[in-house]
């Protein structure tokens, strides 16, 4: 055993100590802790470890009984202005170590730290109600979630009754201007229309049983959202991200636009004001279905929509001053990254949601371009995530 002093946490916010000067990963700390560890994996380079006990144990702040099992909240016991000052630090880090770049960052956009979920799915498992834990099939039951919109956690009551009666496998429930819940199971049409009447939006084994489509609004725009069809989680942050994307393109006089990974069409449609016109792609069809929908209802002319993968189509755009791109976890794919820096686009703004992929892509893509700026936004407060706009010049 080994007295190990927590000196910071990496990006998956598991603490960094030092044994005989060799990195020993911790998790379940944070920085400050002085804890009595086992080492239970030696590798080449560094060492990982597990807490018996706490010698010296920094105050945590969380609100969250599950935050110890669960391990969707890794930084939930931290204060709120030290996870901001964290993620800050890790994108610095990550610039600096990948690109060789000094960034300067401004203020962390952020809004509430709890209650700010408009989506969850549960799962069931012998008569229980919760998350899995990460990374497993391992389900943590829960009452409530802190991150979660308050009216997603007034359903659960309801679902743990349904769940001692019915055979029923997964739920999603989503929370905009209206309610959306999903279930996956064996369980009467009539039973969930009866037990569920605040959801406005209702379908089970994917079909629609109680109709009625929900909406959010973004910067003055309203978007449809169904049940598969992606939806940034916090729509207060996602509002404040789009607000500053809007500073890079008015009065920039853009003619062509490209929006890759479009979604529901949000950013296409709140740009569409400023710009000459906007070709979205997304893969997901009833996203590209409420993205034209959205058009419509925001009485939008110059967009339209493409329902394809990314790296099928990218090679037909020529001609484009402004390409965005706001992929999945994954990044781009190599397809798409050589096609981007052969199309010669003007400028580009890159959305991520996962800053190891943004800086491997922008690795590839500083061969012909400049990160001009930059900033991030707390989208998931409590998790390790971090969502960080760039602003790219062609040299
Ligand atoms: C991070 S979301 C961005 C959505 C949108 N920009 C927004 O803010 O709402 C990524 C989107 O990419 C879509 N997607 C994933 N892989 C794709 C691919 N290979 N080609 C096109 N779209 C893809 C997903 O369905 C999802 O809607």
């Amino acid at each position: 055993m080994y007295k190990v002093e927590i000196e910071k946490l990496n990006y998956f916010a598991i603490g960094i100590g030092k044994i005989d000067g060799k990195i020993i990963f911790i998790p379940k700390t944070l920085k400050g802790d002085i804890v009595l560890v086992k080492i239970v994996k030696e590798n080449k380079n560094y060492l990982e470890g597990r807490v018996v006990e706490y010698i010296k144990k920094i105050k945590r702040v969380g609100h969250c009984p599950y935050s110890d099992i669960c391990g969707g909240c890794p930084l939930i016991d931290m204060n709120y202005d030290d996870q901001l000052e964290l993620k800050k630090e890790e994108i610095k880090d990550l610039f600096k170590r990948n690109l060789g770049l000094d960034i300067r960052l401004n203020d962390v956009l952020h809004d509430e730290q709890y209650h700010y979920r408009n989506k969850i799915t549960l799962h069931v498992k012998n008569n229980k109600l919760g998350y899995y834990q990460e990374k497993s099939n391992n389900l943590v039951e829960i009452d409530k979630c802190v991150i979660a919109k308050k009216e997603i956690n007034e359903e659960i009551d309801n679902l743990k009754k349904l769940i001692k009666k019915y055979d029923i496998k997964d739920i999603i429930i989503r929370c905009h201007d209206k309610k959306l819940l999903s279930i996956t199971g064996n369980v009467p049409k009539q039973v969930l229309l009866d037990a569920f009447l605040f959801c406005d939006n209702i379908y089970l084994n994917n079909v629609p049983i109680k109709d009625g489509y929900i909406t959010d609004n973004i910067l003055g725009n309203t978007f449809r959202i169904s049940l598969h069809s992606f939806f940034q989680v916090n729509t207060k942050v996602c509002s404040k991200i789009f607000d500053k994307v809007i500073s890079y393109i008015a009065n920039k006089d853009y003619k062509k636009v490209l929006d890759l990974y479009c979604g529901t069409g949000i950013i296409s449609i709140i740009i569409a004001k400023y710009v000459g016109e906007v070709v979205g792609v997304e893969v997901v069809r009833d996203a590209v279905e409420d993205a034209c929908y959205n058009k419509k209802i925001n009485n939008v002319s110059n967009v339209s929509f493409i329902c394809d993968k990314v790296e099928n189509r990218i090679d037909e755009f020529k001609n484009i001053d402004l390409t965005i791109i706001d992929p999945p976890r994954s990044g781009l794919d190599k397809k798409s990254v050589k096609t981007i820096l052969e199309m010669n686009t003007k400028d580009i703004i890159y959305i991520s949601c996962n800053p190891i992929t943004l800086v491997r892509d922008l690795k590839e893509l500083s061969n012909k371009y400049n990160v001009e700026d930059i900033f991030i936004a707390d989208m998931f407060p409590n998790t390790y995530h971090v969502e960080s706009i760039c602003f790219l010049k062609a040299k």
